[in-house]
């Protein structure tokens, strides 16, 4: 349900976020909430971040050839070809085709990994592959290569299902990473005092400043954002969150940021993955 109640926390906090919906805005709401293209983007009670956004933007990423995501995609597959590094190899030369080898691989990540006994995302498990299986420099969580090569990975499992990695046999040793990124998920922080339920799991449809809140999904990452002009990591995004209610935002990569992307993964789970999506 679609409400028309402003965001009456935020309204009270004023700093930015204040201003809660006009009847503009709430009309524009109930638009989004009813446009037919969502039924494939709403599984349960669970809504894509497709669901929230204009008819533009939805239009955008309906077509590959208006999804200006394509353009790293493009690069993405160019350096899967292309070899890089002391051992002479390219991506391909060990994973030929990636529509075959890579397809599935976005709900392994983030996976725990056993040498540091942490949850690791797929940017930082490529860091340490190339480096150490490719003799190769390692690209930075945000540049260019690293973005493209996310997109490129993640865009072979579009439109199969979020699934859960968890099972019986690794589930006590998850289950610690997901109590974190869930804890980190409810807790309230910075001088808004709000935690990311607040917006995203009490108010989804709701207004905050210009934006519909919506459900903070993660099917769609790295998406291409028109406020960035370019496509970013979910990590971008957390720290994007971060810093609206004024608190301290994690490096990418980070244990904080690795865990809360690991719970949003299992919080998804039933969604089709949209890689590369596009978002206001
Ligand atoms: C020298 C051969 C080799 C090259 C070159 C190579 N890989 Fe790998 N890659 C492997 C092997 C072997 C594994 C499996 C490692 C394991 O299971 O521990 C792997 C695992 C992976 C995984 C995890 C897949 C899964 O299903 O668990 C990803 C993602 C990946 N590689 C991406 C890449 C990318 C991107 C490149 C190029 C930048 C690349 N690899 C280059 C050999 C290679
Ligand atoms: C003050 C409200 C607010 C808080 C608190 C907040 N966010 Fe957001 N978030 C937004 C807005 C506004 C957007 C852009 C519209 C949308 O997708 O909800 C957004 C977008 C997102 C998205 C992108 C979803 C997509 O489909 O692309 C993710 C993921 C996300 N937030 C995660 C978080 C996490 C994790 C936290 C807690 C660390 C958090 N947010 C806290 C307001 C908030």
């Amino acid at each position: 349900m679609i409400g028309r109640k402003i965001l009456s926390v935020i309204a009270i906090m004023g700093l930015g976020f204040a201003l809660g919906a006009t009847n503009v805005s709430a009309d524009e709401a109930e638009k989004r909430a009813k446009d037919p293209r969502n039924k494939k983007f709403m599984v349960g009670e669970k809504n894509s971040g497709y669901v929230y956004m204009t008819s533009q933007t939805r239009d955008m990423q309906d077509d590959d050839f208006g999804n200006p995501a394509f353009v790293w995609v493009d690069t993405g597959e160019a350096l899967w070809n292309k070899v890089n590094g002391t051992a002479g190899k390219s991506c391909a030369s060990c994973h030929k085709s990636a529509s075959k080898s890579m397809r599935g691989v976005a709900n392994t990540f983030p996976r725990y990994d056993p040498q540091t006994k942490k949850m690791i995302a797929l940017q930082a498990y490529l860091q340490r592959h190339m480096t150490k299986d490719m003799g190769a420099k390692k690209w930075k969580w945000e540049s260019e290569q690293m973005l493209a090569m996310a997109i490129y990975i993640k865009l072979q499992s579009r439109g199969d299902p979020v699934k859960s990695i968890i099972n019986d046999s690794n589930r006590a040793t998850l289950a610690p990473f997901l109590a974190k990124g869930k804890k980190f998920f409810e807790d309230r922080r910075g001088l808004l005092d709000m935690s990311c339920k607040h917006c995203h799991e009490d108010n989804p449809g709701n207004m905050a400043r210009s934006n519909v809140l919506s459900m903070a999904m993660p099917n769609g990452f790295p998406t291409y954002r028109l406020k960035w002009q370019k496509p970013g990591s979910i990590h971008r995004r957390f720290s994007g969150c971060n810093k609206n209610v004024r608190a301290k935002p994690y490096k990418r990569g980070s244990e904080e940021y690795t865990n809360l992307e690991f719970y949003l993964m299992q919080r998804a789970a039933g969604l089709k993955w949209e890689t590369p999506s596009v978002r206001n």
